[in-house]
Order: structure tokens, then C-alpha cells, then sequence
């Protein structure tokens, strides 16, 4: 341990020897598959210091005892909520939108003619508190509202309990909608009901979306396969191994022709061969008549 780390354990209201935080940070890692580095240190201290508190424990060594004890389990879900990073808002890289706006506007155009099938899956993973899902119900709604009479479904899924319960609500602050991008101001404006200082969505954008528990990691229950998956600002957060097995994952589970995004730091080293770059972190897999 360093003078200055040391320095800082004193200071703090709770010790936190580097045993507990590599105990702490495997922990999340085999749990959610996020990394945590020496240097989210300050950043796991601060989010489990509260967690400490609240269970009236005195020290990290309490709680690593916890997460060993019969109640492991339940806790285990606390440690994941309080550790995963949930920042997103609407509209977030709006260029992905524009893409997927048009894809929509083909979709609307060519696939019932085409192929005879009113269906549209889309996938939000790691959504968060839901304002990425909710920019895809209203580009449906305002781009492409023919799509309305079809069977669209947009599924939304986080590993965050919390979260997903913020996405089911779809109640946000009035202050989301000051940095919208031009182009998405009415979109939005036309699918909300404003009271005081919040905005609600409207059953017409809601009932487009089904949020659902789902740790990445873990199988996927899925029986269709996605015209469109979204995985934005999640991957980041995981080691290559992990990353690369995910987007081979999402290829597998993408329609022909379908679309991927990925977020703005997650371009890829080793790209699955089906799936092809088309636009700033935006894949498209390859289609059935293709090679
Ligand atoms: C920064 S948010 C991204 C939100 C949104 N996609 C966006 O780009 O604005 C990352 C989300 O990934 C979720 N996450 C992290 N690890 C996960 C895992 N193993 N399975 C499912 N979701 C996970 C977190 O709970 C968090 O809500």
C-alpha cells in the first residue's frame, strides 16, 4: 500500500485493505463480468460505503464476511446494483438513430412484401433506467409509424433491478429533455404527458417495450433472433475474452440483414466475420443472398 493510500484509509470512515477490495472486485467480476482496476478503488469505496452504513456494519471485513455467509445471495444483489454504472439518457449518440430510422423506414417498406412477416425485434441490452428502449419506441412512432400495426416489440434488459424498475415507470426528470438533438425534440415531445417537474411516457411508447432481467453472462432465453440489438456503453466495462464472445453472441442472435450498435469507445479488434461495418460503431450482418 502506498503512504498516500495509507493516508487515505485513515481518513475514511471504513478500512479498506487491498485483500477485501481484490475479494470485493472478483467478486463483481465472476458476478457481472465488469473489471475493476486499482484505480476504482475510491469509486467501490464510495458506492458499498453507503450499503455499509445502511447495514449498520463496521467495516469492509463485515461485509466480506456477509457476502460469505448464508445471506450471500441476497446481498450479492445489493453489491451488483451498487456497483454497476447506469449513466444513459435520451437520445445518447443520436447518429445510431438516424441509421436506425432508416432501417425502420426499409423495414416498413420491404419485409412484409418480401418475406411476408409483420415482426419487428428489437433489443436494448443493458439498458439502464430504460431513456435508450424509450428513444427506440419513439423513432418507431415518429419515423416509422406504419410499423404501428405490426407486431413490434422492443425488449429491454438490464442486470440492475433498480434500473429496470425506473425503465418499467418510465417517469423521468423535466431536465432530460434539455440536450435533445435537433430532430428528436417532437418524437419525444409527441409520446410524453409533462406534470410539474417531471415527463411521463405514454402508454404508446411504453407498450412497445418489455423490461426483463438479464445478466449477459449468463444463457439467454431468447427463441427469435433480432432485427435490431443495441449494446451501447456495456461492453467497456468487460475484459476482451468477454467482449468478443458477447458481440459473436449478438451476431448469432441477429435476423439476416439485421442491424448492431455498439457504443462510441466499443469498436471492435476482432470483428465476427458476418457481421460488416457500415457507419460509426453500426454492423450490419451479412444477408442471406450475400457471398
Ligand atoms: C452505462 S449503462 C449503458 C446504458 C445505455 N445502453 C446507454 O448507452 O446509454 C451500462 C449498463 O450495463 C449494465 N450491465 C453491466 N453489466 C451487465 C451484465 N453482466 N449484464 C447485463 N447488464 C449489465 C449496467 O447495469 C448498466 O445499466
Amino acid at each position: 500500500m502506498t503512504r498516500s493510500n495509507e493516508t487515505q484509509d485513515r481518513q475514511r470512515e471504513f478500512a479498506l485493505s487491498n485483500k477485501e477490495f481484490e475479494k470485493l472486485t472478483g467478486l463483481v467480476h465472476s458476478l457481472t463480468g465488469i473489471v475493476l482496476g486499482e484505480h476504482k478503488k475510491d469509486m467501490l469505496y464510495s458506492r458499498l460505503a453507503r450499503r455499509l452504513r445502511d447495514l449498520g456494519l463496521q467495516s469492509f471485513n463485515q461485509y466480506c464476511a456477509l457476502l460469505d455467509s448464508q445471506q450471500a445471495a441476497k446481498e450479492t444483489g445489493f453489491l451488483v446494483n451498487a456497483i454497476t454504472t447506469n449513466l444513459t439518457k435520451l437520445y445518447r449518440e443520436s447518429h445510431h438513430f438516424d441509421s436506425l430510422a432508416s432501417y425502420l423506414q426499409t423495414i416498413q417498406k420491404d419485409k412484409y412484401r418480401k418475406t411476408g412477416d409483420k415482426t419487428v425485434l428489437i433489443w436494448s441490452a443493458g439498458c439502464s433506467s430504460g431513456e435508450e428502449p424509450y428513444s427506440i419506441a419513439t423513432t418507431i412512432l415518429s419515423k416509422a409509424p406504419l410499423l404501428s400495426n405490426w407486431n413490434v416489440k422492443i425488449l429491454a434488459t438490464d442486470l440492475d433491478t433498480n434500473m429496470l424498475a425506473k425503465g418499467r415507470e418510465g417517469v423521468y426528470p423535466l431536465s432530460s429533455l434539455d440536450s435533445l438533438p435537433y430532430g428528436y425534440k417532437t418524437a419525444i415531445k409527441d409520446n410524453i404527458q409533462t406534470k410539474d417537474t417531471e415527463i411521463k411516457f405514454r402508454d404508446r411508447a411504453k407498450s412497445l417495450i418489455h423490461f426483463k432481467q438479464l445478466n449477459l453472462l449468463h444463457e439467454w432465453p431468447m427463441k427469435h433472433k433480432f432485427d435490431i440489438i443495441f449494446c451501447r456503453n456495456v461492453l467497456i466495462y468487460f475484459d476482451a475474452e468477454t467482449k468478443d464472445n458477447l458481440v459473436q453472441r449478438f451476431t448469432e442472435n441477429l435476423r439476416p440483414d439485421g442491424m448492431l450498435f455498439l457504443g462510441h469507445s466499443e469498436s471492435l479488434m476482432h470483428k465476427p466475420e458476418e457481421i460488416k461495418l457500415i457507419g460509426k460503431t453500426t454492423y450490419v450482418k451479412e444477408s442471406l443472398s450475400d457471398g
